[in-house]
């Protein structure tokens, strides 16, 4: 079979009925989801962390089967200092799209875009399996904690440039939209 053609562009005000429905698809039958994400979406689009050009859709055959969100969150440090990041939450691909390249796909893209823009680390709450192959390590690796009681090794942080994290670490810092 030909591979899959991936297209993946930025997100648009008319996509968005669309990226509900998928991602609200993606996390149906994950058992560790609490099933708000496509509402997380809704909410982080009218937050101050939304960064357009980070929301982006991947499309195969014209159909939109993914999409991926990045957002603004600070590390606190110590005496205050605080140190800008991302957080990727959430991705999601249809399911009969899924284990085809879509979300690597979207991940390095989403990745390219979040460096061009000055960014230096992602940060996010994910399959421990999955993340590591793009370059994620776990944020207890770099003393850095983020405020969801999660297992180690679901928490992770990823450096966009090399030594981005040197002499960070902290309390991450979520968009309220995480909390309601
Ligand atoms: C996780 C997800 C984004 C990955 O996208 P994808 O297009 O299916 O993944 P890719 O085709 O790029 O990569 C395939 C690899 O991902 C792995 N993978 C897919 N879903 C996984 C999961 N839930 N846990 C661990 N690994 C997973 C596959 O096993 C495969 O591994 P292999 O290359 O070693 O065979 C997608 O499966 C999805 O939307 N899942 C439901 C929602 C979700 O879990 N989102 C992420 C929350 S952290």
């Amino acid at each position: 079979m030909a591979d899959l053609q991936i297209k993946i562009r930025q997100e648009t005000e008319s996509d968005y009925d669309t990226v509900f429905k998928v991602t609200k698809s993606a996390f149906a039958d994950m058992p560790k989801s609490n099933n708000d994400e496509q509402n997380l979406v809704n909410r982080l689009r009218k937050s101050s962390a939304f960064i357009p050009a980070l929301s982006l859709v991947a499309l195969c055959e014209e159909k939109i089967v993914g999409h991926i969100l990045l957002t603004k969150v600070l590390i606190r440090k110590r005496k205050n200092q605080t140190f800008s990041a991302l957080t990727l939450a959430p991705v999601s691909v249809l399911p009969t799209y899924q284990k085809k390249g879509v979300g690597s796909a979207l991940i390095n893209k989403a990745h390219m875009i979040a460096k061009d823009l000055g960014y230096g680390s992602v940060i996010l709450l994910g399959h421990a399996s999955y993340y590591p192959r793009f370059g994620y390590k776990q944020c207890a690796d770099y003393d850095i904690v983020i405020p969801f009681n999660s297992p180690p090794e679901n928490c992770m942080i990823m450096e966009l440039k090399e030594n981005s994290l040197a002499g960070v670490s902290g309390k991450v810092e979520y968009p309220a939209a995480f909390f309601s």
